[in-house]
């Protein structure tokens, strides 16, 4: 068993055990190295500004990606590689992104600049990082906020940029990837975590703890330590186990392991489900898909998760593994009211099963939030319709925000169904809809606005769809 978190900080290796790994890398960064370009400013994965390139296995290489280390700790970090703002600047030179923001005028406070570089700098990243245009910049720079309105000259100066090195150029990673096969093979505990090797140790380490707190991307968990002063003394990785990182299509449906991110999710359904991918493009920051999971997204049990009523339409089944076997619950009755879920101490959601809609159905996907991307949802809704000419064979309806869980609108679907789909039908759907849900008003909307959006939104799936 190690005791100890290995990984390689802009080429140079790093152990670190104990009470030590249960920081926050931006605060290692800052306090303990003196890494001081990486800044904290919001602390909960809101702003960029703390942006670091992580490097992870996949497929024999290190694929870098990037992840607010505000809201990651160290203990994530066994076996991979970490590149920070002071590890691109090579020979006391700038990188090329560095370069293009100071000759872009870019760069205007010291506090969000290092995230932009960073963020951009993981575009080159990719593996097709030629052509680029604004657009990918602003789907790159989602998660990273400026307070002065300085984004024309920072997407300026990323596409201006030209022969950036990659991370796998600047730290060859034949080295550390030897290593890491090495030593992941072996489970490791240090202080109150555990990242075991094999599904049964982590069975059995839930079971024997039950305030274990399972922190995967950690994108809810690091808010709740730096912001409420949350700690827990078992904390369980899922990382080292290989089952439960496939993704893949199987007899029409789709099969996500308990430990797949959204951004694979999101890369993944881009062809088997575009409306999926085009709503995964609003749920959150590159920075945040990298690290949160569709499992972790479902066990946080919000009434708001935005993956919910997609997975409510498609009456999607989870998988949840325990000492006595692996049982599959629909996810409408894997919640049993507000957070509470059927979910025994020793088990764990090892896999969503996800029905793919055909090619005869319908799918929208909606959020309303107050900011496009990045922020919190007031409301969300799913709609999957299945119609034979403009007639309604079948529709189911799922909404989030409007009620303790998520809410299938049974009424409503059983008004629509046989109905020729047209602008009267669906008003009146949105009259039964008000009827069937109980929201409450609090900091992102009032009771009376989720009331009218509830009734709204089918207006708008009408002119999504119907004419
Ligand atoms: Fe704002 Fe980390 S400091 S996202
Ligand atoms: Fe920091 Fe705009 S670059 S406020």
């Amino acid at each position: 068993m190690r005791e100890t978190i290995t990984f390689y900080l802009n080429g140079k290796r790093q152990t670190v055990g104990g009470d030590a790994a249960m920081q926050t890398l931006s605060r290692y960064l800052r306090y303990d190295v003196r890494a001081t370009g990486t800044k904290i400013v919001c602390e909960e994965g809101d702003c960029g500004a703390c942006t670091v390139l992580i490097g992870r296995r996949q497929n024999g290489a290190l694929q870098y990606l990037p992840i607010n280390s505000c809201i990651t700790f160290l203990f994530q970090l066994d076996c991979a590689s970490v590149v920070t703002v002071e590890g691109l600047a090579r020979d006391g030179k700038l990188t090329p992104v560095q370069d293009a923001m100071v000759r872009c005028h870019g760069a205007q406070c010291g506090y969000c600049t290092p995230g932009f570089i960073m963020a951009m700098a993981a575009v080159y990243e990719r593996p097709r990082a030629t052509g680029l245009e604004p657009r990918d910049f602003r789907q790159a720079l989602t998660g990273n906020l400026c307070r002065c309105t300085g984004y024309e000259p920072i997407i300026k100066a990323g596409l201006e940029v030209e022969g950036q090195p990659t991370c796998e150029q600047l730290y060859p990673s034949a080295e550390m990837l030897r290593e890491f096969s090495s030593i992941g093979r072996e489970p490791l505990r240090a202080g109150g975590f555990f990242k075991p090797v094999a599904l049964a140790e982590a069975i059995e380490f839930k079971a024997s703890n039950p305030r274990c707190v399972i922190v995967q991307g950690a994108t809810d968990f690091g808010v709740w330590c730096n912001k409420r002063g949350f700690s827990s003394d078992a904390l369980l990785s899922l990382d080292g186990i290989e089952g439960l990182g496939e993704l893949r299509v199987e007899e029409g449906k789709l099969r996500v392991g308990g430990r797949v991110t959204l951004a694979q999710i999101e890369s993944f359904v881009q062809d088997k489900v575009p409306e999926l991918a085009r709503i995964l493009d609003r749920f959150g920051s590159p920075q945040i898909k990298n690290a949160g999971t569709l499992a972790g997204n479902i066990a946080n049990a919000s009434p708001i998760a935005d993956t919910l009523p997609f997975l409510y339409v498609t009456e999607a089944r989870l998988e949840l593994t325990g000492r006595g076997g692996t049982r599959t619950v629909p996810i409408a009755s894997f919640y049993r009211g507000y957070k509470k879920l059927d979910l025994a101490a020793d088990e764990i959601i090892t896999a969503i099963v996800i029905p793919l809609p055909s090619r005869n159905d319908t799918l929208r996907l909606y959020k309303v939030s107050k900011r496009s991307h990045l922020d919190i949802s007031s409301f969300t809704a799913a709609m999957l319709m299945r119609r034979n000419g403009e007639r309604i064979e079948s529709i189911r309806i799922a909404y989030g925000g409007v009620g303790p869980v998520i809410l299938r609108l049974p009424k409503t679907e059983s008004f629509l169904t046989g109905k020729t789909l047209s602008l009267d039908v669906l008003e009146g759907a949105g009259a039964i809809a008000k009827e069937e849900i109980t929201p409450i008003s609090d900091v992102r909307g009032s009771r009376d606005f989720r009331l009218q959006l509830a009734a709204n939104v089918l207006r708008k799936f009408y002119y999504d769809v119907g004419s």
